[in-house]
């Protein structure tokens, strides 16, 4: 049957209460409100659309496919539009028609609106918690200046394979730090209360679960993990962020134990809903119900029929819903009751939201000031200092400022891929470029493009601009290669040979890594490689400046260049940050939230993975009938947790209060020294790993407990403390119970999960 047909005759406005609905007894409003829908008005509240046009602004017209369904009172929200005349627009048509309920607003903000913040694996570099928050702060202002009420943010998937696009947009490979990103944002999109204020959003949680562990790190690819695994390495970020009272998620893409996500009930009801008493909504990513069928699970009546029951409340862009649902209840696939509870969790986002009471909460219009100003490029700038992370230093940084400088590369002078992943709605082109904020340092820093990306022109067309000629074909392009490699390698070489040193902007272009961009092979693209080459043969020294949404393999790099910054994709103020560091103005403290390997080979690679029965050290040389490879060492070329800054921290002895520890409820502090011995002021990611010598299951050979960012001054030496309790020894054993076994446990300090220095503590009964 074809909903569309269905004539959806109530009164226009009639059902939603009056504007001055109470705050208290939501239960009774959304009872009453229920009371007076139709099946299909009800329906009509769990689907999910995209507005035409995606984020630009629209005139909303009667062809807009949306309108229509709008006025059959069969669409609960619209995403991906952030114009306040639009939305304001829309919702006046929801208003006056079906059961005249306020549409929900959402959008991909993911890490900044307008104002672009560092893309989320770069801001894990940073570790600061407090940062991080305010970044989600600061966009939540901005969406909601521009109407949006819901962001599909933040990320959490866990990513051990760096070959997967999306590892760009999540906190990296730890599942400790993970969740403390996960509460961080959590609470900076929504605050710190139940109450959700006009400058705050709910947040999305996504993508639940388990998206990051996509087979060979291809996108959208089997997930084939055990639960055991999957609750110690990869659910801690989901689990932080529904105890921090994350009020939606968004099931994803990949399936579970032969099951995919969007049905499955042991991940949505079981877990999320029963165990962590998560009790908001649940919407699909974008036409997940509908690739069910692909999964071949069934029909798209089969499909819808069965996410529901499994716990989705909202579909995403499949119309699966909308099209299938009427006739499933009457076939007895799915029961009203079914329905209900789905239709009562929208409605009852809503309510939080205040739009019962003020559909227009989010839409005045009168706060387009509070968007790009002073203060938000503020945070993005702070952000950015804190988000590079540098990874060799031979003493050539920071610069002095009387060099003379020579700019290369296609990232040098490039505002619009500072931005990197999901900043569709961000001012790209008024990026800082990095050459800009090199020359004002040294304006008579000279610039040259010298090289394209890749060599192979139809390539490079084909990545650059795949997207745009899939949404947009008729939008004129320009040549992917305007002029040739080997004339841009030549004006590089001139440029470079006049200088003292040689500042090469290179790596990924955005469209390199997100969604849909895994890569086999994880190098800087081979034209620029070519250029790096060449510009190594004139001897003059160089700071490699990587732009990079995912760990790439460096080996030749860092044997070859005399300094290299990993920048990512640092948004708005990115130019301003990463000159500021190579001067030495900012003292870089970023550190590494994902490992770097040699060679591409080596993926997964993560540090806390376990030891096997043949273990083999991470840098000894090949041996046979150990686990090892011939040709590469097991360890990464730049481990989890590092990163340079212009001084060394010196690490004292790891003290214990005590030796021992009660497995109920003790709690011990851990203690080191940490001196700064550098010359100048700096902050230092002091990092705590545990390692269980015997327990009932196997277990990593470290495990990220805790950590903190501490500000130190020139030559000061602060004690650090960690307070540890049997909860941070705790794991899920073999019978998915959550314990802390007796026995003996490593505790180990240190600036990075390879520099560690430890002392046992023993947990008795
Ligand atoms: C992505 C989500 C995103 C959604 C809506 C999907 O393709 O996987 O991360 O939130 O689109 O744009």
């Amino acid at each position: 049957m074809n909903l569309r047909t269905i004539v959806i005759s109530v009164a226009a406005s009639t059902l939603a209460l009056s504007s001055c609905t109470p705050k208290s007894g939501m239960d009774s409003y959304i009872d009453s409100l229920m009371g007076k829908m139709t099946l299909e008005q009800k329906i009509g509240q769990l689907n999910l659309h995209s507005a035409p046009g995606f984020v630009s602004a629209m005139k909303v017209t009667e062809e807009d496919g949306n309108v229509k369904l709008l006025r059959e009172g069969r669409l609960g929200g619209i995403y991906g539009n952030g114009d306040v005349q639009y939305l304001r627009q829309i919702q006046q048509i929801a208003l006056d028609s079906g059961a005249g309920i306020p549409l929900i607003f959402g959008m991909d903000v993911i890490h900044g609106h307008e104002t672009v913040m560092p893309i989320p694996l770069a801001l894990s570099t940073s570790w600061n918690m407090e940062l991080i928050e305010k970044t989600a702060r600061t966009a939540a202002k901005e969406a909601t200046a521009c109407g949006i009420n819901w962001v599909f943010s933040p990320m959490v998937d866990v990513a051990r394979d760096a070959r997967w696009g999306r590892i760009a947009e999540g906190g990296g490979e730890d599942p400790y730090l993970g969740g403390e990103i996960a509460k961080a944002m959590v609470r900076g999109y929504q605050g710190d209360d139940a109450e959700i204020s006009d400058d705050e959003v709910l947040a999305c949680v996504k993508h639940y679960a388990l998206y990051g562990a996509a087979e060979a790190g291809r996108d959208y690819n089997t997930v084939n993990l055990g639960r055991q695994e999957i609750l110690n390495g990869y659910m801690r970020p989901y689990h932080e962020a529904a105890k921090a009272g994350a009020a939606s998620y968004m099931s994803s893409f990949n399936e579970f134990e032969g099951v995919p996500a969007t049905m499955n009930s042991y991940l949505m009801d079981e877990l999320l809903r029963r165990s962590w008493g998560f009790n908001g909504f649940i919407v699909t990513d974008a036409t997940a119900i509908a690739e069910e069928v692909n999964h071949g699970i069934g029909d798209l009546q089969e499909v819808s029929a069965r996410s529901l029951k499994a716990g989705v409340d909202m579909d995403m862009n499949s119309d699966g819903f909308i099209e299938t649902l009427v006739q499933s209840v009457k076939e007895g696939r799915v029961s009203e009751k079914d329905i209900d509870r789905a239709c009562r969790k929208i409605l009852e986002a809503k309510y939080r939201l205040g739009l019962f009471e003020d559909p227009f909460k989010y839409l005045k219009g009168e706060r387009a000031n509070e968007i790009y100003t002073p203060e938000t490029k503020a945070v993005a700038y702070e952000a950015a200092c804190e988000s590079q992370v540098l990874l060799k230093n031979d003493g050539i940084l920071p610069l002095k400022g009387n060099e003379r400088v020579a700019v290369i590369g296609p990232l040098a002078d490039n505002p619009s891929e500072m931005t990197g992943c999901w900043s569709m709605s961000s001012k790209a082109g008024d990026c800082a470029s990095i050459l800009s904020g090199i020359r004002r340092h040294c304006p008579g820093a000279t610039y040259s493009q010298g090289s394209n990306i890749f060599l192979d022109e139809q390539f490079e067309d084909k990545v650059k601009y795949g997207l745009i000629r899939m949404f947009s074909p008729s939008t004129p392009l320009p040549k992917a290669h305007a002029l040739p490699q080997s004339a841009l390698v030549a004006d590089a070489l001139s440029k470079a040979r006049g200088a003292d040193v040689i500042v090469a902007c290179v790596g990924e272009i955005t469209a390199l890594n997100g969604e849909g961009a895994s890569r086999a092979d994880i190098c800087i693209p081979d034209a620029q490689k070519e250029l790096l080459r060449s510009l190594k043969a004139t001897g003059k020294p160089i700071v490699l400046v990587l732009t990079t949404g995912r760990p790439l393999t460096l080996g030749w790099e860092n044997d070859n260049m005399n300094a290299i910054l990993c920048t990512w994709n640092l948004g708005t103020e990115a130019g301003n940050a990463i000159a500021d560091v190579l001067y030495g103005k900012v003292n870089p403290s970023g550190k590494l939230t994902t490992s770097f390997p040699y060679h591409v080979g080596q993926e997964p690679l993560y540090y806390n993975h376990k030891n096997t029965g043949r273990p083999h050290p991470d840098y000894a040389p090949y041996q046979k009938f150990v686990s090892c490879y011939i040709d590469v060492v097991n360890g990464p070329l730049y481990p989890f947790g590092y990163g340079l800054s212009y001084n060394s921290y010196k690490y004292g002895e790891v003290k214990l209060s005590s030796t021992e520890m009660p497995s109920t409820d003790g709690s011990v502090q851990v203690s080191v020294d940490v001196n700064n011995e550098g010359k100048m002021d700096g902050k230092e990611t002091v990092q705590l790993y545990i390692h269980a010598k015997y327990s009932s299951s196997t277990r990593p050979v470290k495990e990220l407990k805790a950590f903190r960012k501490v500000d130190f001054k020139a030559g000061e030496t602060k004690t650090v403390t960690f307070t540890l309790t049997p909860e941070d020894l705790s794991y899920y054993d073999h019978d998915l119970r959550w314990v802390c076994e007796k026995g003996e446990y490593d505790i180990m300090i240190g600036p990075n999960c390879n520099d560690l220095k430890g002392s046992t503590l023993k947990v008795v009964r």
